[in-house]
């Protein structure tokens, strides 16, 4: 025990400066300084990412130091002097100010650990060089900004420019404008979804399956809750609606909790909910759960084998979607040809790895409604499958999104939601979870998983004539966004050129593995591996630049796509490229002339282009916005999640434009909203 602590009870009872104020507060033995910082003291800028010290979110000043929060036992916070983005020292205030000036926060859960670890750097160095800035900072992941925007920002600190860049107010689209909810990112009062809920919210734990196929029969749950001390243990007979949920209306097959077998390892079994320190104190072999094991499937080749077994009965051969497009005819491209390539290709499972694992609370309403707060991608999709899930209507559903720390599409599933649903609804108190990472990763989607194969034809000249892609997509135990995936490659698949035969196919495969959803780009970006490598392999065939085999072949205004768009609005892909000539040309003979002298180390210089479709494919995607007026000025009523890429800010400025008024006049509700939510510290200064 650290010196001069004082043990009452079962609790330790702490004294520590935080932020130049004395504080004081009981702590359970085992409760980290990142416990004591958000639940304690109400300090929620402090972010918990992992719990493990692999992401830095936690990053605090501890006694002059950069620290792990969430590494740092509380007794051995006793006593010293703790520094948290809420700070208003001076050093804290200067550097929030150049972050917000250099728009070094994206989605902001990483800022409050890059702020302590920059505070911590321009404590030990007068002038660091751009390397030592690095250095200092690697504790701290982004999963947003590829770090340019954070050092750049911490480098005019050490470097002040000749003309300093100011933070300016946004007047309009086009003028430097800081982040709408930029002071709250750096100042730690923007709530993300583990941030804030009722005081007297009970928590949930979730039960998963340990295996990726098998059934399994349930014992005497109400022993087991009065054995623990639970509040409840939910199965899916406590689901009062439809036991089920998905992406789209003919594609809801994934239960909030499983039925008698499970379809992937990570599966919710049960719901728990408690006290965290009941919910922390049982095993997941406490419950009286009894498995009988299966064979599971894995992998596409699996999954289309004759003799596999169905992964939902409805669906024999596992093929969830298919997805075609025929343009022109491949034979006559072929036989126009004077080079081939062929390719195979695999790319396996991807985790989004948002730095803000899913989290979130609910409170049943008085007439049979709910709100519901979640760090969420899409609002009004969860409300459609938290209302079906309960058997209501869609407006009996309140979501609130909060703010989201990171989505890359992982957050367009619901998560948390559906079991948030049913346990406020079932229990009628409120209720949070925060899922840690390994439950993050073990039970949301990733990219799928590809099996690709393709082939392109070129003219002597390296004119594309024929392309053909076949490709598996991984979809896992449940659809997810997999008819997405397996509808929008095949328009991609032939990559931003001009083909004139093509042929694509696709299969979205269902499997025992994870279930695989949205990720930058549903499917597109494994295609463009096996497009890219073709472009390259034609252009040696025929002893090309692979720059010039891409700008002959660049799709232009006025082209027609193979699915048979025509590109009137705009195409920069060869403006693009002509851009990127010169640096090309730069880097090819950097790479020669280091070649032509080391025999052992070589460098390489790769060259690809991409393209993606805005909106819903071959589908319609309508949306729409409110202005308000009253007596407080102008709200803008905006359904669009701030995920980090800045609409908060840029819708804003589009709508204070078309009213020809300063954007600082203009409120944004739904950032009103996640800045209004309950406060989650359970006992300060006690
Ligand atoms: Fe760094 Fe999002 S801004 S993780």
């Amino acid at each position: 025990m650290q010196d001069g602590i004082m043990q009452v009870g079962h609790h330790i009872a702490l004294s520590l400066t935080v932020n130049g104020t004395e504080r004081s507060c009981h702590a359970e033995p085992f409760d980290t300084l990142a416990q004591v910082l958000r639940d304690k003291l109400g300090l929620t800028g402090t972010k918990i990412g992992c719990d493990a010290g692999d992401c830095g979110a936690c990053t605090v000043m501890l006694d002059g130091q950069q620290v792990c929060a969430c590494l740092v036992p509380a007794a051995q916070a006793h006593g010293a002097n703790i520094f948290t983005t809420e700070s208003t020292d001076p050093l804290t205030q200067t550097i929030k100010t150049a972050f917000l000036t250099h728009g070094a926060a994206q989605c902001g859960i990483c800022t409050p650990g890059m702020i302590m670890a920059t505070h911590d750097l321009l404590t030990c160095y007068q002038s660091p060089s751009r390397k030592t800035i690095s250095d200092t900072i690697g504790g701290v992941l982004c999963r947003c900004t590829g770090y340019t925007k954070i050092i750049e920002a911490i480098a005019s600190l050490a470097h002040p420019p000749a003309s300093a860049v100011e933070a300016d107010a946004a007047r309009s689209v086009g003028q430097r404008a800081v982040k709408a909810e930029g002071r709250a990112i750096v100042d730690g009062t923007l709530h993300y979804g583990a941030d804030a809920a009722p005081a007297d919210a009970l928590w949930l734990r979730v039960i998963r399956s340990p295996h990726a196929r098998a059934t399994f029969a349930l014992g005497d749950l109400e022993a087991t809750r009065k054995k623990f001390n639970l509040d409840a243990i939910l199965t899916a007979a406590d689901v009062p609606g439809a036991n089920s949920f998905g992406v789209f209306p003919n594609t809801k097959d994934q239960p909030v909790l499983a039925q008698s077998h499970v379809r992937f390892r990570g599966e919710a079994v049960l719901l728990l909910a408690g006290s965290r320190a009941a919910l922390n104190a049982i095993n997941d072999a406490d419950l009286p759960i009894s498995w009988t094991q299966q064979s599971p499937i894995s992998g596409v080749t699996a999954g289309l084998a004759p003799e596999a077994h169905a992964i939902h009965a409805h669906i024999p051969d596992n093929v969830l979607t298919r997805g075609n497009l025929k343009r022109g005819n491949l034979a006559v491209g072929r036989a126009a040809a004077a080079v081939h390539a062929f390719g195979q290709f695999q790319t396996g499972f991807v985790e989004h790895a948002y730095i803000e694992p899913e989290a979130g609370y609910a409170e049943r309403l008085p007439g049979n409604r709910i709100r519901l707060a979640a760090s969420t991608q899409a609002p009004y999709m969860d409300r459609e499958d938290v209302a079906r899930v309960l058997g209501i209507s869609d407006d009996h559903v309140i979501i609130q999104p909060t703010a989201c720390g990171g989505g890359f599409g992982g957050k367009l599933d619901v998560a948390v939601q559906p079991l948030l649903a049913i346990a406020a609804w079932k229990l009628n108190r409120p209720v949070r979870i925060a899922y840690s990472r390994i439950e993050s990763m073990a039970s949301t989607t990733k990219r799928h998983p590809s099996s690709i194969t393709a082939s392109a034809s070129a003219d002597a000249e390296g004119r594309l004539t024929a392309f053909e892609m076949s490709a598996d997509f991984n979809t896992g135990a449940y659809a997810s966004w997999g008819p997405t995936v397996a509808n929008r490659v095949p328009v991609h698949a032939t990559g931003p050129y001009k083909i004139p035969n093509v042929w694509n196919r696709t299969r979205a495969v269902l499997t025992n593995d994870p279930p695989a959803g949205a990720f930058r780009g549903f499917g597109v970006p494994q295609a463009a591996i096996a497009n890219e490598t073709l472009m390259d392999d034609l252009a040696a065939a025929l002893n090309l630049d692979r720059w010039h085999i891409r700008r002959i072949n660049a799709l232009d205004h006025g082209d027609t796509t193979p699915s048979g768009q025509v590109l009137a609005a705009s195409a920069g892909l060869p403006q693009c490229l002509d851009a990127l000539k010169p640096a090309w040309d730069q880097a090819l003979a950097r790479a020669a002339a280091h070649n032509a002298i080391n025999p052992r180390l070589k460098r390489g210089v790769g060259i690809a282009c991409m393209w993606y479709g805005c909106g819903n494919t071959a589908m319609s995607n309508p949306s729409e916005m409110r202005i308000t007026l009253d007596q407080s000025g102008f709200t803008l009523w905006s359904g669009a999640v701030d995920i980090g890429q800045g609409s908060n800010t840029i819708m804003r400025q589009i709508a204070a434009d078309a009213l020809g008024i300063p954007s600082e006049s203009m409120t944004l509700a739904a950032l009103s909203a996640s800045s209004n939510a309950p406060s989650t510290a359970e006992t300060a200064d006690a």
